[in-house]
Protein backbone atom coordinates (compact mmCIF):
# COMPACT_ATOMS: atom_id res chain seq x y z
CA UNK A 1 0.00 0.00 0.00
CA UNK A 2 1.43 3.65 -0.98
CA UNK A 3 1.11 5.89 2.00
CA UNK A 4 0.82 9.48 1.60
CA UNK A 5 3.85 11.52 2.76
CA UNK A 6 1.71 14.20 4.69
CA UNK A 7 -2.26 14.26 5.83
CA UNK A 8 -4.48 16.57 7.53
CA UNK A 9 -5.34 16.39 10.96
CA UNK A 10 -6.37 18.22 13.73
CA UNK A 11 -5.19 19.20 16.94
CA UNK A 12 -6.50 21.08 20.30
CA UNK A 13 -3.90 22.38 22.86
CA UNK A 14 -4.95 25.28 25.51
CA UNK A 15 -8.41 25.27 24.07
CA UNK A 16 -6.93 25.94 20.48
CA UNK A 17 -8.04 24.02 17.23
CA UNK A 18 -6.26 23.67 14.09
CA UNK A 19 -6.25 21.48 11.15
CA UNK A 20 -3.36 20.72 9.31
CA UNK A 21 -1.34 19.09 7.26
CA UNK A 22 1.26 16.82 9.28
CA UNK A 23 3.94 14.12 8.04
CA UNK A 24 2.30 10.30 7.80
CA UNK A 25 3.69 8.51 10.30
CA UNK A 26 5.56 5.41 9.01
CA UNK A 27 7.65 4.19 11.38
CA UNK A 28 4.08 3.68 13.14
CA UNK A 29 2.96 1.00 11.31
CA UNK A 30 3.89 -2.00 13.55
CA UNK A 31 2.42 -5.53 13.87
CA UNK A 32 0.10 -3.78 16.65
CA UNK A 33 -1.21 -1.01 14.65
CA UNK A 34 -3.72 -0.04 12.42
CA UNK A 35 -4.44 2.75 10.34
CA UNK A 36 -8.22 3.92 9.74
CA UNK A 37 -9.07 5.91 6.83
CA UNK A 38 -12.37 8.16 8.37
CA UNK A 39 -15.34 8.05 6.00
CA UNK A 40 -17.03 10.84 7.95
CA UNK A 41 -16.95 11.79 11.48
CA UNK A 42 -19.48 13.43 13.96
CA UNK A 43 -19.06 16.60 16.52
CA UNK A 44 -20.23 15.48 19.54
CA UNK A 45 -20.64 18.10 22.82
CA UNK A 46 -17.79 16.52 24.66
CA UNK A 47 -15.56 18.02 21.88
CA UNK A 48 -16.93 21.18 22.14
CA UNK A 49 -16.77 20.78 25.88
CA UNK A 50 -13.20 19.94 25.73
CA UNK A 51 -12.03 22.52 23.95
CA UNK A 52 -13.78 25.34 26.14
CA UNK A 53 -11.97 22.95 29.16
CA UNK A 54 -14.94 22.14 30.36
CA UNK A 55 -14.84 18.57 30.48
CA UNK A 56 -12.54 16.33 33.07
CA UNK A 57 -10.90 13.73 30.73
CA UNK A 58 -10.32 10.73 32.25
CA UNK A 59 -6.77 9.52 32.37
CA UNK A 60 -7.04 5.93 31.74
CA UNK A 61 -8.84 6.81 27.93
CA UNK A 62 -7.87 10.33 27.05
CA UNK A 63 -9.52 13.18 25.41
CA UNK A 64 -12.32 12.53 23.71
CA UNK A 65 -11.83 15.46 20.72
CA UNK A 66 -12.46 13.47 17.55
CA UNK A 67 -14.32 9.98 18.07
CA UNK A 68 -17.30 9.67 16.59
CA UNK A 69 -16.32 8.32 13.09
CA UNK A 70 -16.70 5.45 10.94
CA UNK A 71 -14.25 4.80 8.51
CA UNK A 72 -12.25 1.87 6.51
CA UNK A 73 -8.98 0.16 7.48
CA UNK A 74 -6.19 0.82 5.17
CA UNK A 75 -3.38 -0.86 7.36
CA UNK A 76 -3.62 -3.39 10.08
CA UNK A 77 -0.62 -4.94 11.67
CA UNK A 78 -0.57 -8.62 11.32
CA UNK A 79 -0.89 -9.21 15.03
CA UNK A 80 -4.44 -7.04 15.31
CA UNK A 81 -6.86 -9.22 14.02
CA UNK A 82 -8.17 -6.91 11.75
CA UNK A 83 -7.93 -6.79 7.91
CA UNK A 84 -7.32 -3.97 5.27
CA UNK A 85 -10.84 -2.88 3.81
CA UNK A 86 -12.87 -3.95 6.92
CA UNK A 87 -15.19 -1.13 7.53
CA UNK A 88 -15.14 -0.08 11.25
CA UNK A 89 -16.47 2.21 14.03
CA UNK A 90 -14.65 3.75 17.20
CA UNK A 91 -14.87 3.06 20.89
CA UNK A 92 -13.20 5.97 22.79
CA UNK A 93 -13.60 4.44 26.12
CA UNK A 94 -11.11 1.58 25.73
CA UNK A 95 -7.17 3.30 25.28
CA UNK A 96 -5.69 6.31 24.70
CA UNK A 97 -2.70 5.35 22.80
CA UNK A 98 -4.34 6.63 19.20
CA UNK A 99 -5.27 9.87 17.54
CA UNK A 100 -7.91 12.28 16.97
CA UNK A 101 -10.29 11.40 14.77
CA UNK A 102 -10.72 14.52 13.47
CA UNK A 103 -8.68 13.50 10.43
CA UNK A 104 -7.52 12.00 7.36
CA UNK A 105 -6.25 9.35 9.01
CA UNK A 106 -6.71 8.05 12.43
CA UNK A 107 -3.51 5.51 14.15
CA UNK A 108 -4.66 3.24 16.86
CA UNK A 109 -2.14 0.86 18.93
CA UNK A 110 -2.79 -2.21 21.45
CA UNK A 111 -2.99 -5.65 21.54
CA UNK A 112 -5.44 -8.08 19.78
CA UNK A 113 -8.05 -7.85 22.91
CA UNK A 114 -7.84 -3.95 23.59
CA UNK A 115 -8.74 -3.64 19.55
CA UNK A 116 -11.51 -5.87 19.41
CA UNK A 117 -12.96 -3.71 22.33
CA UNK A 118 -12.25 -0.78 20.65
CA UNK A 119 -12.83 -1.45 16.86
CA UNK A 120 -16.63 -2.80 15.87
CA UNK A 121 -16.59 -4.07 12.46
CA UNK A 122 -19.23 -3.32 10.09
CA UNK A 123 -21.28 -5.67 8.43
CA UNK A 124 -21.73 -5.67 4.74
CA UNK A 125 -25.51 -4.98 5.04
CA UNK A 126 -25.04 -2.05 7.81
CA UNK A 127 -26.24 0.96 6.19
CA UNK A 128 -23.74 4.08 5.68
CA UNK A 129 -25.48 5.85 2.81
CA UNK A 130 -27.12 8.28 4.38
CA UNK A 131 -24.78 8.91 7.07
CA UNK A 132 -25.37 8.00 10.97
CA UNK A 133 -23.56 7.51 14.04
CA UNK A 134 -23.43 4.79 15.96
CA UNK A 135 -20.74 5.90 18.76
CA UNK A 136 -23.57 8.03 20.41
CA UNK A 137 -26.43 5.58 19.94
CA UNK A 138 -24.19 2.62 21.91
CA UNK A 139 -23.93 5.05 24.99
CA UNK A 140 -27.61 5.45 24.69
CA UNK A 141 -28.26 1.70 24.61
CA UNK A 142 -25.50 1.29 27.00
CA UNK A 143 -27.22 3.61 29.86
CA UNK A 144 -30.75 2.23 29.27
CA UNK A 145 -28.96 -1.06 29.92
CA UNK A 146 -27.83 -0.17 32.84
CA UNK A 147 -30.72 1.13 34.22
CA UNK A 148 -32.98 -1.80 33.23
CA UNK A 149 -30.23 -4.09 35.14
CA UNK A 150 -31.12 -2.09 38.00
CA UNK A 151 -34.81 -1.55 37.98
CA UNK A 152 -34.96 -5.70 36.69
CA UNK A 153 -37.21 -4.46 33.87
CA UNK A 154 -36.96 -4.78 30.04
CA UNK A 155 -40.13 -3.16 29.37
CA UNK A 156 -41.26 0.61 30.13
CA UNK A 157 -45.21 0.05 28.85
CA UNK A 158 -47.21 2.66 30.30
CA UNK A 159 -44.12 3.86 32.47
CA UNK A 160 -43.98 8.03 32.25
CA UNK A 161 -40.30 9.08 31.56
CA UNK A 162 -39.76 12.98 31.47
CA UNK A 163 -36.09 13.53 29.53
CA UNK A 164 -34.93 16.98 30.44
CA UNK A 165 -32.84 18.27 27.28
CA UNK A 166 -33.73 17.96 23.95
CA UNK A 167 -30.48 17.64 22.81
CA UNK A 168 -28.82 14.67 20.24
CA UNK A 169 -28.91 12.48 23.72
CA UNK A 170 -32.17 13.34 24.52
CA UNK A 171 -33.84 12.52 21.62
CA UNK A 172 -31.74 9.01 21.29
CA UNK A 173 -32.92 8.29 24.74
CA UNK A 174 -37.01 8.86 23.96
CA UNK A 175 -36.64 7.11 20.50
CA UNK A 176 -34.98 4.00 22.95
CA UNK A 177 -37.32 4.01 25.78
CA UNK A 178 -40.41 4.41 23.23
CA UNK A 179 -39.41 1.61 21.61
CA UNK A 180 -39.64 -0.36 24.81
CA UNK A 181 -43.02 0.81 25.61
CA UNK A 182 -42.58 4.05 27.72
CA UNK A 183 -44.78 7.34 27.77
CA UNK A 184 -42.20 9.97 26.74
CA UNK A 185 -42.07 14.02 27.33
CA UNK A 186 -39.31 16.55 26.99
CA UNK A 187 -38.14 19.41 28.73
CA UNK A 188 -35.72 21.64 26.93
CA UNK A 189 -34.33 24.84 27.52
CA UNK A 190 -34.71 26.30 24.53
CA UNK A 191 -37.30 26.69 21.39
CA UNK A 192 -34.89 25.91 18.99
CA UNK A 193 -34.14 22.23 19.82
CA UNK A 194 -38.37 21.43 20.56
CA UNK A 195 -39.19 22.54 17.29
CA UNK A 196 -36.18 20.90 16.06
CA UNK A 197 -37.45 17.35 17.34
CA UNK A 198 -41.13 18.20 15.89
CA UNK A 199 -40.25 19.37 12.04
CA UNK A 200 -38.26 16.47 12.28
CA UNK A 201 -40.95 14.28 12.89
CA UNK A 202 -39.21 12.75 16.08
CA UNK A 203 -41.70 13.95 18.82
CA UNK A 204 -44.81 15.60 18.45
CA UNK A 205 -45.31 19.33 19.68
CA UNK A 206 -47.28 18.51 23.12
CA UNK A 207 -44.38 15.97 23.89
CA UNK A 208 -41.85 18.81 23.44
CA UNK A 209 -41.96 21.31 26.22
CA UNK A 210 -40.40 24.28 28.05
CA UNK A 211 -39.15 24.34 31.65
CA UNK A 212 -41.91 26.60 32.46
CA UNK A 213 -44.31 23.40 32.24
CA UNK A 214 -41.64 21.57 35.13
CA UNK A 215 -43.95 23.25 37.77
CA UNK A 216 -47.66 21.66 36.81
CA UNK A 217 -45.90 18.25 35.86
CA UNK A 218 -44.23 17.87 39.66
CA UNK A 219 -44.10 14.23 40.94
CA UNK A 220 -45.54 12.62 37.81
CA UNK A 221 -42.15 10.63 35.78
CA UNK A 222 -41.43 7.17 37.27
CA UNK A 223 -38.20 8.01 35.55
CA UNK A 224 -36.56 11.36 34.70
CA UNK A 225 -33.26 10.64 32.16
CA UNK A 226 -31.11 14.03 33.18
CA UNK A 227 -29.09 15.05 30.03
CA UNK A 228 -28.40 18.35 29.22
CA UNK A 229 -24.62 19.96 28.13
CA UNK A 230 -24.19 21.21 32.03
CA UNK A 231 -25.86 19.77 35.10
CA UNK A 232 -26.54 22.37 37.60
CA UNK A 233 -28.63 22.74 40.83
CA UNK A 234 -31.24 24.47 38.72
CA UNK A 235 -31.66 21.53 36.45
CA UNK A 236 -31.10 19.29 39.03
CA UNK A 237 -33.88 20.31 41.00
CA UNK A 238 -35.95 19.97 37.86
CA UNK A 239 -35.31 16.51 37.74
CA UNK A 240 -36.21 16.33 41.53
CA UNK A 241 -39.55 18.05 41.20
CA UNK A 242 -40.53 15.92 38.01
CA UNK A 243 -39.87 12.48 39.58
CA UNK A 244 -42.33 10.82 41.46
CA UNK A 245 -41.87 9.00 45.17
CA UNK A 246 -39.65 6.15 44.77
CA UNK A 247 -39.47 7.38 41.03
CA UNK A 248 -35.38 7.12 39.40
CA UNK A 249 -33.20 9.89 37.85
CA UNK A 250 -30.70 8.57 35.19
CA UNK A 251 -27.88 10.82 34.94
CA UNK A 252 -26.03 10.80 31.62
CA UNK A 253 -24.27 13.96 30.84
CA UNK A 254 -23.57 17.25 32.41
CA UNK A 255 -21.88 15.99 35.90
CA UNK A 256 -18.94 17.11 36.80
CA UNK A 257 -16.27 16.15 39.73
CA UNK A 258 -17.10 16.92 43.26
CA UNK A 259 -20.66 17.72 41.54
CA UNK A 260 -23.43 16.57 44.47
CA UNK A 261 -27.20 15.79 45.68
CA UNK A 262 -27.75 17.02 49.01
CA UNK A 263 -30.15 14.75 50.52
CA UNK A 264 -30.48 11.86 53.48
CA UNK A 265 -28.74 9.90 54.71
CA UNK A 266 -26.60 11.40 52.94
CA UNK A 267 -25.52 13.81 50.04
CA UNK A 268 -24.87 11.59 46.73
CA UNK A 269 -21.85 12.55 44.60
CA UNK A 270 -23.39 12.72 41.24
CA UNK A 271 -20.50 12.60 39.20
CA UNK A 272 -19.35 9.92 40.47
CA UNK A 273 -22.71 7.77 40.84
CA UNK A 274 -22.81 8.23 36.61
CA UNK A 275 -18.61 7.41 36.05
CA UNK A 276 -19.58 4.22 38.19
CA UNK A 277 -23.23 3.06 37.31
CA UNK A 278 -24.53 2.91 40.22
CA UNK A 279 -27.57 2.83 41.65
CA UNK A 280 -28.51 4.74 45.01
CA UNK A 281 -31.14 5.32 47.43
CA UNK A 282 -31.76 9.14 48.41
CA UNK A 283 -34.35 11.74 50.20
CA UNK A 284 -34.34 14.59 49.06
CA UNK A 285 -36.87 17.28 49.57
CA UNK A 286 -38.66 15.24 51.59
CA UNK A 287 -39.12 12.81 48.58
CA UNK A 288 -37.70 9.18 48.35
CA UNK A 289 -36.18 8.62 44.72
CA UNK A 290 -33.19 6.82 43.55
CA UNK A 291 -30.03 8.32 41.41
CA UNK A 292 -28.24 6.25 38.83
CA UNK A 293 -26.03 6.85 35.65
CA UNK A 294 -24.24 5.51 32.65
CA UNK A 295 -21.05 6.20 31.10
CA UNK A 296 -19.45 4.99 28.13
CA UNK A 297 -20.50 1.90 25.86
CA UNK A 298 -18.63 -1.26 25.19
CA UNK A 299 -18.47 -3.26 21.56
CA UNK A 300 -21.64 -5.62 22.86
CA UNK A 301 -23.31 -1.89 23.25
CA UNK A 302 -22.34 -0.95 19.52
CA UNK A 303 -23.63 -4.32 17.66
CA UNK A 304 -26.92 -3.70 19.39
CA UNK A 305 -27.14 -0.24 18.21
CA UNK A 306 -25.93 -0.99 14.80
CA UNK A 307 -28.52 -3.82 14.79
CA UNK A 308 -31.52 -1.45 15.71
CA UNK A 309 -30.66 0.98 13.48
CA UNK A 310 -30.22 -1.75 10.64
CA UNK A 311 -33.19 -3.56 11.38
CA UNK A 312 -35.84 -1.06 13.08
CA UNK A 313 -34.90 2.37 10.96
CA UNK A 314 -38.57 3.64 11.49
CA UNK A 315 -38.26 4.18 15.25
CA UNK A 316 -34.38 5.05 15.32
CA UNK A 317 -33.74 7.64 12.04
CA UNK A 318 -30.44 8.41 13.31
CA UNK A 319 -29.43 9.57 10.04
CA UNK A 320 -32.24 12.48 10.60
CA UNK A 321 -30.11 13.66 12.77
CA UNK A 322 -27.68 15.28 10.83
CA UNK A 323 -28.37 19.44 10.65
CA UNK A 324 -24.94 20.18 8.90
CA UNK A 325 -22.50 18.93 7.01
CA UNK A 326 -18.80 20.34 6.72
CA UNK A 327 -15.30 19.94 5.83
CA UNK A 328 -12.48 19.34 8.13
CA UNK A 329 -11.41 22.48 6.81
CA UNK A 330 -13.68 24.14 8.27
CA UNK A 331 -13.84 22.48 11.68
CA UNK A 332 -12.29 25.54 13.67
CA UNK A 333 -13.93 28.13 12.89
CA UNK A 334 -17.29 25.75 13.68
CA UNK A 335 -16.26 24.66 16.69
CA UNK A 336 -14.53 27.69 18.36
CA UNK A 337 -17.52 29.64 17.71
CA UNK A 338 -20.08 26.57 19.25
CA UNK A 339 -17.49 26.45 22.06
CA UNK A 340 -16.99 30.45 22.93
CA UNK A 341 -19.10 32.42 20.53
CA UNK A 342 -22.82 32.26 20.80
CA UNK A 343 -23.46 30.23 17.74
CA UNK A 344 -25.23 26.40 17.90
CA UNK A 345 -26.85 24.38 16.19
CA UNK A 346 -29.19 21.57 17.17
CA UNK A 347 -28.66 17.59 15.44
CA UNK A 348 -25.55 16.63 14.46
CA UNK A 349 -22.70 18.45 12.60
CA UNK A 350 -21.11 15.95 10.02
CA UNK A 351 -17.75 16.35 9.00
CA UNK A 352 -16.58 15.18 5.71
CA UNK A 353 -12.69 14.45 5.14
N1 LIG B 1 -22.75 9.32 29.41
C1 LIG B 1 -22.19 9.26 28.22
O1 LIG B 1 -21.61 8.25 27.86
C2 LIG B 1 -22.32 10.42 27.27
C3 LIG B 1 -22.14 10.21 25.90
C4 LIG B 1 -22.33 11.28 25.03
C5 LIG B 1 -22.65 12.54 25.52
N2 LIG B 1 -22.77 12.72 26.87
C6 LIG B 1 -23.11 14.04 27.44
O2 LIG B 1 -24.51 14.28 27.28
C7 LIG B 1 -24.73 15.69 27.29
C8 LIG B 1 -25.69 16.07 26.18
O3 LIG B 1 -25.11 15.74 24.93
P1 LIG B 1 -25.91 15.95 23.58
O4 LIG B 1 -25.23 15.13 22.56
O5 LIG B 1 -27.36 15.72 23.77
O6 LIG B 1 -25.66 17.51 23.31
P2 LIG B 1 -26.45 18.52 22.40
O7 LIG B 1 -27.11 17.82 21.26
O8 LIG B 1 -25.52 19.62 22.11
O9 LIG B 1 -27.64 19.08 23.36
C9 LIG B 1 -27.31 19.83 24.50
C10 LIG B 1 -28.54 19.90 25.39
O10 LIG B 1 -28.17 20.53 26.63
C11 LIG B 1 -29.08 21.61 26.86
N3 LIG B 1 -28.39 22.64 27.64
C12 LIG B 1 -27.19 23.21 27.39
N4 LIG B 1 -26.86 24.08 28.37
C13 LIG B 1 -27.90 24.04 29.27
C14 LIG B 1 -28.16 24.71 30.49
N5 LIG B 1 -27.27 25.59 31.00
N6 LIG B 1 -29.31 24.44 31.15
C15 LIG B 1 -30.19 23.55 30.64
N7 LIG B 1 -30.02 22.89 29.47
C16 LIG B 1 -28.86 23.13 28.80
C17 LIG B 1 -29.48 22.10 25.49
O11 LIG B 1 -30.66 22.86 25.58
P3 LIG B 1 -30.90 24.14 24.60
O12 LIG B 1 -31.54 23.61 23.38
O13 LIG B 1 -31.77 25.01 25.41
O14 LIG B 1 -29.55 24.76 24.33
C18 LIG B 1 -29.66 20.74 24.80
O15 LIG B 1 -30.88 20.15 25.16
C19 LIG B 1 -23.35 16.35 27.19
O16 LIG B 1 -22.97 16.78 28.47
C20 LIG B 1 -22.44 15.22 26.74
O17 LIG B 1 -21.12 15.41 27.14
C21 LIG B 1 -22.64 11.68 27.74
Amino acid sequence: MDFPSTYISSSLKDGKVEVKQIPFLKEKLTSQTIVVKPMYMGLCRADIKEVASTRDIPGDRGPLFGHEFVGEIIFSGDQTGYNQGQIVTFNPNITPKRTTGFAQYFFIEGDKDTLERTLTLYTKTTPLDPPWLSEPFACIVHCVDVLSMHLHKENYSGDKVGIIGAGNSGLMFGMMLRSLGAEVSFYNRGIVRREFAVDKGFFSKEQMKSFNSINGDKDQYYIVVLVPTKIDQTTLQYAVDLVKENGTILLYGGTRRGDVLEGEPQSVDIDRVRRNENYVPVTTNGKHIFISGGYGCTRADFEKAIALYSQHHEEFPLDKLISRVIRLEDLPQLINTMAFGSVDYPGKVLILS
